[in-house]
């Protein structure tokens, strides 16, 4: 059984949620507290023993090589200044090979993974989506890679979420479950509200067999008139099985704007550097906030 040693990471939405703000910087540039969010998921895969990413970019996505490319000026000023601390996190990224491929137009998830089909040959593979944080003892994608290697099948990561967010994702149809790992009759793409066969939702992470191609290649169109990548690992499940996985660990949609300020809040209270005073600082405003309540 050939080794899942290759990730994609699709990086080219338009982020129309947060413009202004994306509106001339990648929204995978958009740092929480002082890492782009798109360097968590790379670091992700790094630590799930991934060896090489392709990062599928668009127009306007340049900042995004730029910041995983050697930057020499400021190496050196850093090193000058004995700052050694703050140049180990600017080179993190160069423990792995990153390479890039453009998807031309706009066509939806599951086109953006067809695009690096040349890079992954056949090989299995994992996808990791950008708007989504996990943050786990076992890394996200370790855990799905660790599944793959008991069974040799693909896996999609997933977690369980409220009735009224069913439709916001895809959503599993589990037929049996063996402690955490579900064999599943049908992946959903965005089921209208009141008709998700389960509160099962994928989740942003996936080890999947090099066959996707096949069904990715038939470019058809799904939910929202894109070619979705849950449209074609229900095919993939038809011919063979695509196992669901319930991975442990708190996920972060960093996506929109709430789940973003959250992660925002949360990744601050773990810094050192920050967290005393941002804690105090909550506590008053919600001091503040409760006497403007009464
Ligand atoms: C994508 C996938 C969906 C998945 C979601 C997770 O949707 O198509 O199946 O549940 O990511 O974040 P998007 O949020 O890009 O519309």
């Amino acid at each position: 059984m050939k080794k899942v040693k290759k990730a994609i990471i699709p990086a080219a939405g338009l982020g129309t949620r947060f413009l202004p703000a994306t509106k001339a910087m990648p929204k995978e540039m958009l740092p929480i507290v002082d890492r782009p969010t798109i360097e968590y998921i790379v670091e992700e895969a790094i630590a799930s023993g991934i060896e090489d990413i392709i990062i599928v970019t668009g127009k306007g996505k340049r900042a995004i090589e730029d910041h995983f490319d050697r930057n020499f000026e400021l190496e050196a000023n850093l090193i000058e200044k004995g700052k050694l601390e703050l140049l180990e996190k600017v080179n993190q990224s160069s423990k792995v090979e990153i390479h890039y491929i453009r998807q031309k137009e706009p066509k939806g998830l599951g086109h953006a993974v067809w695009c690096a089909r040349n890079f992954i040959g056949d090989e299995p593979f994992a996808v990791l989506l950008g708007d989504d944080i996990v943050q786990a003892q076992t890394p996200c994608t370790k855990q799905l890679i660790d599944q793959y290697n008991e069974t040799g099948s693909s896996v999609i990561g997933v977690q369980t979420v409220p009735n009224e967010e069913t439709h916001r994702y895809g959503i599993i149809d589990p037929i049996s479950t063996e402690g955490r790992t579900y064999v599943v009759s049908n992946f959903v793409e965005k089921p209208n509200q009141g008709t998700a066969p389960s509160n099962l939702a994928i989740m942003g992470r996936y080890v999947l067999t090099p066959e996707i191609f096949e069904f990715l290649s038939l470019q058809e169109t799904g939910a929202g008139g894109e070619i979705q990548l849950t449209d074609a690992i229900q095919k993939l499940n038809e011919s063979q099985k695509v196992y669901a996985y319930d991975f442990e660990g708190k996920r972060y949609d960093v996506g929109e704007k709430i789940g973003f300020v959250k992660t925002t809040i949360d990744m601050a209270l773990e810094n050192e550097e920050i967290r005393d005073e941002l804690y105090e600082y909550l506590l008053k405003k919600v001091n503040e906030l409760n006497i403007t309540i009464k």
